[in-house]
C-alpha cells in the first residue's frame, strides 16, 4: 500500500526539524516531492532563513517536479521579499499536478493567498491536517498565535523528586548521557532560561558542549526581579517571554522557584524529564509551590510524548494538552 498523504507530510516534517533553529527568524519547514510513488526532491529551510524548503526541493527536482505530487509542512508562502520570490509562484511555475500542505499559515501576508494562487494556477492544492507538521512549526505557531515562544521546561531530578540536595548542591544528579542529551536539546533552542538563584549558585555555563555544535548555544536568558547579570538577559517575570524578540524555543532549566513561576502561569508547553535511580530525602523538590492545588484540575493536562533509556536515567517528554 502506498504511503498515505499524512505519511509523507510526517516525512516532511522530519526534515525540517533539520532546520531548526537555524532557519530563525523563519519557520523550520520541510518538503517532499513524489513523483510516481518515488522521492524526486526534498528541503528544509537553510541557516538565515533563505532558501526556503520548497525552493531547495524544487532545485532538486529539477523537470520531475512537473505532474508531481508536494507535500509541505506550511502553506508556501505568498510574498515576495527582497531575499526571494515567494514559494507559491515558484510551485506554480513548476507545475505539480498536487500539493498537500500540513498546517496553514497564519502569517497575514500569506494566510489562504498561499493556496489561492496555487489553485489560480490549476493546480490542486489542499490541506491535510498533520499533527507532525503542527509539532515541528511548534515554536513559529505559538509566536504567531499567542505572541510568545514555545516554552520547553528541563527537570533533572531524583526517583523522590528532588533536583539539589538540602544544601543546594545538584552537580550532578543525572549521568553523562543524560547530560549530554540536554546539551542536544539545548542546540534546539534559540534561548535557554534559568532562574537568578541558580545563575548566582551555580555559574552555570549554558552552552552546548558536544563535538560538532558547539556553536550552536543558544542566546542566555535569566529570570529575576533584579539587573541582569553579565552575560546574560533578564526578565523580570514569565509573563515578559513575549518581549524575547524572535524567540521561537525558549528552554528553561530550573530552579525550583523559576519551575514553579512557569508552572502557574500556565506557561510550560513541554516538560522534559530525566529521572535518576537515587534517592535524595530531604532535598529541593523539583518544583517549588504552585499555590492550592485541586486532583481535577491536575488531571488531563499533560501527555507523555516520548520515553528513552539513558544509560541509567530515563528521559519522558511531555505535552501540555491544549486546544491550538
Ligand atoms: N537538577 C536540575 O535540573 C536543576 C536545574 C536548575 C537548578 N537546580 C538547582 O536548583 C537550585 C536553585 O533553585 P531555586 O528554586 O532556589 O532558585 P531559582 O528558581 O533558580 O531562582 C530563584 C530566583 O528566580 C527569580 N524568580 C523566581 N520566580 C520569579 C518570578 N515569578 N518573577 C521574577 N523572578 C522570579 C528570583 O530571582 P532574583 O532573586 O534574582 O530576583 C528568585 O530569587 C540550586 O540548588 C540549583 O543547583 C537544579
Amino acid at each position: 500500500m502506498p504511503p498515505t498523504d499524512r505519511a509523507w507530510l510526517a516525512a516532511a516534517a522530519r526534515l525540517a526539524a533539520r532546520g531548526r533553529p537555524l532557519s530563525r527568524p523563519n519557520p523550520a519547514v520541510g518538503c517532499v516531492i513524489v513523483q510516481r510513488g518515488a522521492v524526486v526532491g526534498r528541503g528544509w529551510t537553510q541557516a538565515g532563513g533563505r532558501p526556503h524548503a520548497e525552493a531547495m526541493a524544487l532545485a532538486a527536482a529539477g523537470d520531475a517536479a512537473r505532474g508531481s505530487t508536494v507535500y509541505v509542512t506550511l502553506e508556501p508562502c505568498a510574498h515576495r521579499s527582497e531575499r526571494g520570490p515567494a514559494c507559491a509562484d515558484l510551485l506554480a511555475e513548476a507545475q505539480p499536478a498536487r500539493i498537500v500542505v500540513g498546517v496553514a499559515d497564519p502569517d497575514p501576508r500569506t494566510a489562504g493567498e498561499g493556496i489561492d494562487r496555487l489553485r489560480s494556477a490549476g493546480i490542486d492544492a489542499e490541506t491535510v491536517a498533520s499533527p507532525e507538521a503542527e509539532a515541528s512549526l511548534a515554536g513559529y505557531l505559538m509566536r504567531a498565535r499567542h505572541g510568545r515562544p514555545h516554552v520547553t521546561l528541563k527537570l533533572a531530578m531524583s526517583l523522590d523528586g528532588c533536583i539539589a540536595l538540602a544544601d543546594g548542591t545538584s552537580q550532578w544528579i543525572t549521568g553523562e548521557a543524560a547530560r549530554a542529551h540536554v546539551h542536544s536539546r539545548r542546540a534546539l533552542a534559540d534561548a535557554i532560561l534559568v532562574g537568578g538563584g541558580t545563575w548566582r549558585g551555580d555559574s552555570p555555563r549554558l552552552d552546548v558542549r558536544l563535538p560538532g555544535i558547539e556553536d550552536r548555544s543558544p542566546e542566555r536568558w535569566v529570570l529575576t526581579r533584579g539587573a541582569a547579570p553579565e552575560g546574560a538577559q533578564a526578565i523580570a517575570s514569565p509573563a515578559a517571554i513575549g518581549d524575547m524578540s524572535g524567540v521561537q524555543y525558549l528552554y528553561v532549566e530550573g530552579g525550583a522557584q523559576t519551575a514553579a513561576a512557569f508552572l502557574s502561569a500556565d506557561l510550560v508547553d513541554r516538560i522534559e524529564l530525566y529521572r535518576a535511580p537515587i534517592v535524595i530525602g530531604d532535598g529541593l523538590r523539583a518544583i517549588g509551590s504552585l499555590g492550592p492545588a485541586s486532583l481535577d484540575a491536575a488531571h488531563g493536562r499533560w501527555q507523555r510524548r516520548e520515553t528513552c533509556q539513558l544509560g541509567s536515567d530515563t528521559f519522558t517528554a511531555y505535552r501540555r494538552t491544549r486546544s491550538s
